[in-house]
């Protein structure tokens, strides 16, 4: 492949360990990549920066793409999520989530596959709060007609792209009348002015996710609005093994950011046991981002060559503790580099 430049941001809890993990499992691969470290969330700040310094935010839009770790969010104080303030900073508007049943992970389905776009810029993420009068507070959730048009655009052409046949919105528009009306009508006519081949439909969201967790074979592609799509991807996770294992990509216009679906994961950070997987898969991600939207075609080459060598360590039952098995996060990854070809 050619050579590319690409942030890396470690972020926190268990973020600096699969991010070192997959940076070796990557070198090993050939994917030549010269990484541009940059910081955010708490490392951030204990390094006396600000909790998304504006350097990094320069350096994706400088490269075009980063390699993220999660960072952490205080609940119900504190600052904004890093994640959620990247994502708007940068226009990053389309979550894209695959999730798919892995080689050598035993769950209660198989064959599971799945695609979960979610729209990263507004709904109940808009970030507005306020208190009304003490003992009184609300929260806005907000739905714009143009964001709603591009990401029902985005996950139709998407489709068309990776020849899906169908795409479900998960819906709460018989309670959320306006926000989640606009959201259904706005990807309706999408589909029938643009891409009528491809089959829609929508499901409230309650009995959709019954149904998801009963059949998803039920299931092509979903289509949802930021909160919804936040919740339904680690329901998701749940059908294939867990968060360990689904990657992701906020992608917008002109620039990408690479992440995996999970959190910092304070319970078990600093102790080499988290699942590198879920963010080799986002830098797998990343490397076909890179072939198709960069014409380096090369990167595409890497990246099959990092799927086979993953399915085949899963196979061979090479796990990390959230699959069942006892490896850690430097052995899983060595597993992985051994199975190179
Ligand atoms: P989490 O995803 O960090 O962890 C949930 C559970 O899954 C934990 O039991 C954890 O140990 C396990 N887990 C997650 N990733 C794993 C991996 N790679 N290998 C093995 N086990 C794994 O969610 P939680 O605990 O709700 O959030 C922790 C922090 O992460 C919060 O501050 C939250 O705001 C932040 N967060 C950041 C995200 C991002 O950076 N994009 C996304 C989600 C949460
Ligand atoms: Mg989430």
């Amino acid at each position: 492949m050619n050579l590319e430049r690409a942030v890396v941001i470690p972020g926190d809890g268990i973020g600096p360990e699969v991010t070192c993990a997959v940076q070796r499992i990557l070198e090993k691969a050939g994917a030549a990549i010269e990484w541009v470290p940059h910081d955010a969330g708490l490392t951030a700040l204990a390094a006396g920066d600000e909790v998304l310094p504006g350097d990094t935010v320069a350096a994706i839009e400088h490269h075009g793409v980063a390699l993220k770790g999660p960072c952490t969010t205080p609940v119900g104080k504190g600052f904004s999520s890093v994640n959620v303030q990247l994502r708007k900073r940068l226009n990053l508007y389309a979550a894209v989530r695959p999730v798919r049943s892995l080689p050598g992970v035993k769950t209660r389905f198989e064959n599971v596959d799945l695609v979960i776009i979610r729209e990263n810029t507004e709904g109940l993420y808009s970030g507005v709060e306020n208190e009304v009068t003490p003992g009184v507070v609300m929260s806005m959730k907000v739905a714009s007609e143009n964001a709603c048009t591009r990401i029902a655009r985005w996950a139709f052409r998407y489709a068309t792209h990776r020849q899906r046949k169908k795409i479900t919105v998960l819906h709460k528009a018989n309670i959320m009348k306006l926000t989640d009306g606009l959201f259904i009508r706005c990807a309706q006519q999408i589909h029938k002015k643009e891409y009528p081949n491809i089959e829609y439909n929508e499901l409230i969201i309650d009995a959709g996710c019954m149904r998801l967790v009963q059949d998803p074979s039920a299931f092509d592609m979903l289509l949802l609005e930021n909160l919804y799509g936040d919740v339904v991807s680690d329901l998701c996770a749940g059908l294939i093994g867990g968060l360990g294992v689904v990657p992701g990509a906020n992608i917008g216009d002109t620039h990408a950011v690479f992440e995996a679906v999970h959190g910092s994961a304070p319970d078990i950070a600093g102790k080499n046991v988290a699942n590198p997987l879920a963010l080799l898969m986002s830098a797998v991600m990343m490397l076909n981002y890179m072939a198709d939207h960069r014409a380096n075609p090369g990167a595409k080459a890497v990246a099959d060559r990092l799927r086979v060598a993953y399915d085949s360590a899963l196979e061979a039952g090479c796990k990390t503790r959230d699959l069942g098995g006892e490896l850690g996060t430097d052995a899983f990854a060595d597993a992985v580099i051994e199975r190179l070809q």
